[in-house]
């Protein structure tokens, strides 16, 4: 299945590989935790998260590929530098979520795992994402109204829910524009 390949990315210059994350690989999700300072933890997880636990850590890493599909970037052969997710929340819904290591941010990366996420949504026959995101994290609210434009984005209490369609074609964002992928 085409969301099993492995690619490279290119991003500020710098050659960086995406692969699906390996079923029960808790070493990975932990790793990319703990380059992830107090803020960005916070907006992960919309509240503060001192520490992962280990039932979490395990849950994370609980990725079968089609109820819970997870991507690994990396940087050379090791160290990662980002996860992106998709949880099925019905049978063709599901729920994104990213983290991009805080030496990483604002570099472009967080827009490439996106649309790879996007491009296997499609993959595994899911129709639509939904999500919630706090108010105040404006580089995931400007990737979702960019590159998702949601169909619905409503505000309460500090909290952004939003629902986007898939695009039902390769390379297309929801927005309608072709992208290279
Ligand atoms: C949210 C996150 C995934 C975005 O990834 P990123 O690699 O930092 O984002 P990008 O560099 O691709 O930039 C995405 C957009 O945010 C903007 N942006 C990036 N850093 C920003 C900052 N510090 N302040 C304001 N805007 C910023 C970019 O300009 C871009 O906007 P554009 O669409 O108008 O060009 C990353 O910041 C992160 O992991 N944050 C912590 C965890 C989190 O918030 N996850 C999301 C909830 S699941």
């Amino acid at each position: 299945m085409e969301t099993a390949r492995s690619e490279r990315l290119v991003v500020a210059g710098v050659t960086l590989s995406i692969a699906p994350l390996e079923h029960g690989d808790v070493a990975t999700v932990r790793a990319v935790f703990d380059q992830l300072g107090e803020l960005s933890r916070t907006r992960r997880y919309l509240s503060p998260v001192p520490r992962l636990t280990t039932a979490a850590a395990t849950a994370l890493a609980d990725a079968d590929g089609f109820r819970h599909h997870a991507v690994v970037v990396r940087e050379g052969p090791g160290r990662p530098v980002a996860l992106g997710r998709l949880v099925r929340t019905e049978a063709r819904r599901a729920e994104p979520a990213l983290e991009v290591v805080d030496d990483w941010q604002g570099r472009g990366l967080g827009r490439l795992l996106l649309r790879r996420l996007l491009a296997d949504a499609r993959e595994l026959g899911i129709a639509s994402l939904e999500g919630t995101a706090s108010a105040d994290n404006r580089p995931v609210l400007r990737l979702i109204r960019h590159e998702l434009c949601p169909s619905e984005m409503t505000y309460d209490d500090g909290v952004v829910s939003f629902t986007a369609w898939v695009p039902s074609r390769a390379h297309h964002t929801p927005c309608g524009e072709r992208h290279i992928a």
